[in-house]
């Protein structure tokens, strides 16, 4: 019997539906709908890489070895891991001009500060905070940003501080460029005084993390919307709890923390959407 579909000679029904739950299982990400196409162009490197011949034969090698390193390839190519620097402008601008002033103020006891960046991705989040708090003179606090991600490969590319000139053209003003980049060949390299002020781990957002806090401020942005309404739920439940109380939560563009009025204040601050800890 022919268990391929028509329009997709490469992924046989089982397998179609092996990687649909392999991906949910692992990370959470619901890939709803045909997305034939979509495995497909994206496991083809690794298939071809690993020397195999299709898409099934991958499904079948982690079927057989359970292989965490090539089962976490396939997760990892099939998250979209786009970022970019200071990416949604507002949310920087609204730190610059009024979460950090705050802290400044409630923190100039102590001068310390601590920041997350969940779901970290190769890193322009944390590392565009970092320089945006030594542009603010946050430079003799004792500052902590953590960044995490549950792909090991972006955070690898993410500890690096190497980036494509493509990735230093998108979102990255010029001059924070040449202050805090040099030419590595044809990519760029962030100086180690940045570099440093990041700690990055490998954490799946759906554990718990209250462990990691107290925050300041913790980024959530362009991951929640890939997961079901109870898995976001929960996240945000636990991010609360690695907040201070009063202390700052920022989603993505097209995330809300709908129906967690209890735990979350909405504050709009200029262009962006703030919520407060309660
Ligand atoms: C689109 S990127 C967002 C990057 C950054 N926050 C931004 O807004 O530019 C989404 C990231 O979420 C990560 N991710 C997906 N599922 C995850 C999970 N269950 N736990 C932790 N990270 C996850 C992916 O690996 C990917 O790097």
């Amino acid at each position: 019997m022919d268990t391929t579909r028509a329009n997709s000679p490469e992924i046989g029904t089982e397998n179609y539906r092996f990687l649909q739950n392999h991906v949910y299982t692992h990370s959470g990400i619901v890939l709803e709908g045909d997305k034939h196409y979509l495995f497909e162009s994206r496991l083809s490197p690794i298939v071809k890489q690993l020397g195999l011949a299709t898409i099934n034969d991958l499904c079948a090698l982690i079927r057989a070895t359970g292989g965490y390193e090539v089962g976490m390839q396939v997760v990892t190519a099939m998250t979209t891991n786009e970022t970019y620097f200071f990416r949604d402008p507002a949310h920087y601008e609204a730190i610059r001009t009024v979460l950090l002033p705050r802290l400044r103020e409630e923190r100039g006891d102590t001068r310390k500060l601590r920041f997350w960046s969940a779901a970290a991705s190769t890193g322009q989040e944390a590392y565009s905070l970092a320089m945006l708090l030594l542009q603010e003179g946050f430079g003799g606090w004792q500052i902590q940003i953590t960044g995490t991600d549950f792909s090991p490969q972006v955070l690898e590319r993410a500890r690096s501080g190497t980036y494509q000139q493509i990735e230093v053209n998108r979102g990255l003003p010029v001059s924070l460029l040449v202050k805090h980049f040099r030419r590595s060949g044809v990519n760029w390299q962030l100086s180690e005084e940045i570099i440093k002020m990041v700690k990055f781990e490998t954490i799946d957002l759906r554990k718990s993390m209250r462990s990691l806090g107290p925050f300041d401020l913790v980024f959530c942005r362009n991951v929640l919307i890939y997961f079901d309404a109870e898995t976001k739920k929960n996240i945000m439940r636990e991010i609360h709890g690695t907040l201070f109380r009063g202390g700052w939560f920022l989603l993505g563009g097209a995330e809300t923390a709908f129906g967690l009025d209890d735990l979350f204040e909405r504050t709009p601050i200029g262009g962006a959407t703030i919520y407060a800890a309660r």
